[in-house]
């Protein structure tokens, strides 16, 4: 792949408009969303969207998500073969957000989009520049997180920047992501509604809203060998830093001693606000203990200062509950820690 000059673009009009233009072309541009920055193509352009696969080194079976600039967008560019009526109801509570939907998809949809599958993934963000940009490329467009495959997901352009340069043809920079992780996902394409990915629009609203919803093995168990993701990405190794994490299953204090009784040089916490006082290694905090948003919002930060500093080889961190947007932090950490926790509580 030859070098591209990446061009830093603050998040002017102006540079919605090139920014739009370049996609018009059939380049790439790291965008900023609410969620994480996204690396977007058109999606109706099959070529644009092989650049993608090519710059973040992504398999090819794993499929892209088709942002939208509003509900009608689905219908206005034919999309998906029937609209369930499901969507209606959460588009309603949750559009725009981080809330992605799948359902059967249209013959417009290309192969290099869904990936093989029969299905496509449709997101409505909230951020006003991605809406912007969007909405000015005149189509919809195919947007992965814009991270080199394997690393966590960009909150920021830099994290962009660091991760894409010379791969792509711009970054818009909207600020840092206000959720900080990927969007919840649900399948509407099978008989139940089903969650596939956790994020900010927990469990539990979209019970309130569709009543009966499933939750996905893969997203709180590792996939057993032989088993079919029912979501590709779950099946890839996620998010892990270099540095080996492990979770710990225990109590608040019993976190503080296990880690002091293991302190070194090489390791370090990952830990929350209260805990940092009482430790006596390297603390990267996510934020208060009661507040899995504030966690969200910082978690793939704090993995990537932790990759930037080659002296962490151990990090300890505690396995959070699943309540709320709780599930949403255990499942990025239980990926990071590539599914080993010690269960205290057992010892
Ligand atoms: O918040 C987000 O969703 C961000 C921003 C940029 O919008 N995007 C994002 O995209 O996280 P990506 O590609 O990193 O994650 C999309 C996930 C993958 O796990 C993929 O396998 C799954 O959604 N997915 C996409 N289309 C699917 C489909 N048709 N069926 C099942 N899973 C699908
Ligand atoms: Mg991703």
């Amino acid at each position: 792949m030859s070098i591209l000059n990446t061009l830093l673009l603050d998040n002017t009009e102006e540079n919605i408009i090139k920014a739009a233009q370049i996609l018009k072309n059939g380049g790439l541009v790291g965008i900023p969303t609410e969620t994480v920055y996204g690396l977007a193509a058109n999606a109706l352009d099959p070529k644009a969207v092989l650049k993608i696969f090519a710059a973040k080194g992504r398999p090819a079976d794993n499929p892209l998500i088709v942002h939208i600039s509003d509900f009608s967008d689905i219908g206005k560019f034919n999309l998906a073969s029937q609209i369930p009526k499901q969507a209606r109801l959460l588009a309603d509570r949750f559009w725009p957000g981080p809330l992605t939907m799948i359902m059967k998809k249209s013959d417009v949809i290309p192969n290099e989009v869904s990936a093989g599958l029969d299905t496509v993934a449709i997101r409505f963000p909230s951020h006003p520049t991605a809406q912007k940009i969007i909405k000015a490329s005149g189509t919809v467009l195919a947007a992965p997180s814009a991270n080199l495959s394997g690393s966590p997901s960009p909150t920021t352009a830099l994290h962009v920047m660091s991760d894409l340069n010379g791969k792509i043809d711009a970054v818009v920079d909207g600020g840092m992501s206000d959720v900080g992780l990927e969007s919840t996902v649900i399948t509407l394409a099978g008989k139940t509604p089903r969650l596939l990915r956790p994020g900010a629009v927990t469990l539990e609203q979209l019970r309130e809203v569709l009543g009966d919803v499933e939750l996905d093995d893969a997203v709180l168990h590792k996939l057993k060998s032989g088993v079919k993701a029912a979501s590709p990405g779950m099946k890839y190794k996620h998010y892990a830093p270099k540095a080996n994490v492990i979770l710990l299953k225990c109590s608040d204090s019993e976190y503080i001693s296990y880690v002091n009784q293991h302190a070194d040089s090489e390791t370090a916490a990952l830990c929350c606000d209260e805990d940092t006082e009482h430790l006596s290694v390297r603390c990267f905090s996510l934020g208060s203990r009661s507040d899995y948003s504030v966690q969200a919002h910082r978690l793939f930060d704090e993995l990537r200062k932790i990759d930037g500093d080659s002296t962490v080889k151990t990090v300890y961190s505690r396995l959070p509950s699943i309540d709320g947007v709780g599930m949403a932090v255990y499942n990025r950490l239980i990926r990071a820690a590539g599914f080993e926790v010690i269960d205290l509580e057992k010892m």
